[in-house]
C-alpha cells in the first residue's frame, strides 16, 4: 500500500494534507481538533505582533453558487483580515498544541510591517514556542496592503527578497513564502523569495475579485453598511488558475519545495497539485464548506489513486506532469510531426482541427 508520508525541509508530515491559513486554524482548540482527525499539518491563521490594528467587519464572506444548484458553492469571496487575537495568546496556544501533538506539523503564518526589527521579533518569539515551520504571509490581497503589508510586499520582488533575507537572519525553522496570485508572473516574486533564502513557496493566496452585485439593492457584495471593497476569491473556481501558477513556480524554482493550494476539495484535486510540483497541499475553503472530517476521504482517495497508478510514495508523484508543457510553437511542431507520422492513415481516422473543436465544444462552430 502506498505511503502518504512525506518529509519536506526536514518536517515530517504523516500525509501531505495541511489546513491552509484561515478560519480552519483560528485558535488552538480547533487546531488540536484537526490534528486529532488526521490532518498532516496546519498553517495557523496569520498572526502579527499588534492585533489592535486588525479590525474585521461583518459580513465578510460572499458565495458564488453553481447555476441551478444552490447547494453547490463554486467560488468564495472574503474580506477577512489576519487574526485579531492577541499575539501573546497565540504564543501560549502554539506551545500548548506542540506539547500535545508533537508529531503533527504546526506551521505559524506571520505577517509584519516593512521593518527588519519587527520581522526579527515576530520570528524569534514565534519559533520559541516549538512550532515546526513558518509561512510568511506576503500575499493577503485586501485591507492590509493599505498598511503596505501582505500583497503590497509580495507584489514587489525586491521587498520579497529583502524580507525573506531578514527572516532567514534569525529563523531556526524552515521558512515558506506565501505568494500572491495577483501579479502577472508568479515566478518572479517566487524566485526573489528563493534568492532571499526561503526554503519553500506556498501558492496561491486568494485572487482579487467582486463576487457579485445584488440586483435588488444594486449594492456589490459582501455589503457592509451599503459599501464593499474587492476581496479574495477562493474555492473550486480558482483551481485552474492555482494549478497554472504552481506549475510556473515549480518550473522556475526547481530547488523550492512547494505547498500548493487553491480550490482543493478532493483527493483528485490534490493529486493534480502534486503532479505539477507541489510537495504538500493546503485546503482552506474546502474545509470551511465540508468540515475537518473531509481528511479521511482525502487520505483514502489519494492512497487508492497511488495504488492504482503504482506510486509507492507521495514524492514519486511530485512534478511528474511538469515535463509535459511546451510553448505554442512547440505544440505546432509536435502536431506537424505527428501528422507526418500518421500520413498513411485512412481519412476516417484522421484528426482534423474542425473535428477536434467539435468534440471539445459539442457544437459545430466550424461548419
Ligand atoms: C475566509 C478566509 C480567510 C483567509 N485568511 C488567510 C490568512 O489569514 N492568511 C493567509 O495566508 N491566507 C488566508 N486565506 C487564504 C487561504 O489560506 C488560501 O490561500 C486561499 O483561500 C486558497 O485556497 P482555498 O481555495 O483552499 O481556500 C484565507 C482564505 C479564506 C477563504
Amino acid at each position: 500500500m502506498a505511503s502518504l508520508a512525506i518529509e519536506v525541509n526536514g518536517m515530517r508530515f504523516k500525509n501531505p494534507f495541511l489546513l491552509g491559513s484561515g478560519p480552519p486554524g483560528t485558535n488552538g482548540k480547533v487546531i488540536k481538533r484537526s490534528f486529532s482527525l488526521g490532518w498532516g499539518g496546519i498553517v495557523c491563521k496569520t498572526i502579527s505582533l499588534d492585533n489592535s490594528k486588525v479590525v474585521n467587519v461583518a459580513p465578510r464572506y460572499g458565495k458564488l453558487h453553481a447555476r441551478g444548484h444552490k447547494d453547490e458553492v463554486i467560488g468564495f469571496q472574503n474580506i477577512e483580515l489576519i487574526s485579531d487575537r492577541p499575539f501573546a495568546t497565540w504564543l501560549e496556544e502554539l506551545a500548548d498544541i506542540k506539547r500535545e501533538y508533537p508529531d503533527h506539523m504546526l506551521i505559524a503564518s506571520v505577517m509584519e510591517e516593512y521593518r527588519r526589527d519587527a520581522w526579527h521579533e515576530i520570528i524569534e518569539r514565534t519559533q520559541a514556542t516549538g512550532i515546526d515551520g513558518i509561512e510568511l504571509n506576503l500575499s493577503c490581497p485586501h485591507g492590509l496592503p493599505e498598511r503596505k503589508m501582505g500583497a503590497a510586499m509580495g507584489q514587489d520582488p525586491q521587498i520579497v527578497e529583502e524580507v525573506c533575507g531578514w527572516v532567514k537572519e534569525v529563523a531556526k525553522v524552515p521558512v515558506w513564502a506565501k505568494m500572491t496570485p495577483n501579479i502577472t508572473d508568479p515566478a518572479v516574486p517566487a524566485m526573489a523569495a528563493m534568492r532571499g533564502g526561503a526554503d519553500g513557496i506556498s501558492a496561491i493566496n486568494t485572487i482579487l475579485c467582486i463576487v457579485g452585485v445584488n440586483l435588488e439593492t444594486l449594492r456589490p457584495m459582501p455589503t457592509v453598511e451599503g459599501y464593499t471593497e474587492p476581496g479574495g476569491y477562493s474555492g473550486q473556481a480558482v483551481r485552474p488558475i492555482a494549478l497554472r501558477q504552481v506549475m510556473q513556480i515549480a518550473r522556475a524554482c526547481p530547488k523550492a519545495t512547494i505547498s500548493g493550494m487553491g480550490g482543493i476539495e478532493t483527493a483528485e484535486d490534490a493529486a493534480q497539485f502534486l503532479l505539477l510540483g507541489s510537495h504538500t497541499v493546503q485546503v482552506c475553503t474546502g474545509a470551511m464548506l465540508q468540515g475537518y472530517e473531509m481528511i479521511e476521504g482525502l487520505c483514502n482517495g489519494l492512497s487508492s489513486f497511488m495504488d492504482r497508478r503504482g506510486f509507492a510514495s507521495v514524492r514519486d508523484l511530485v512534478g511528474k506532469s511538469l515535463p509535459y508543457f511546451d510553448t505554442h510553437a512547440g505544440l505546432v511542431a509536435r502536431q506537424a510531426e505527428a501528422k507526418r507520422e500518421h500520413a498513411g492513415r485512412s481519412d476516417r481516422d484522421a484528426h482534423t482541427w474542425k473535428g477536434d473543436i467539435a468534440r471539445e465544444t459539442k457544437t459545430l462552430f466550424t461548419e
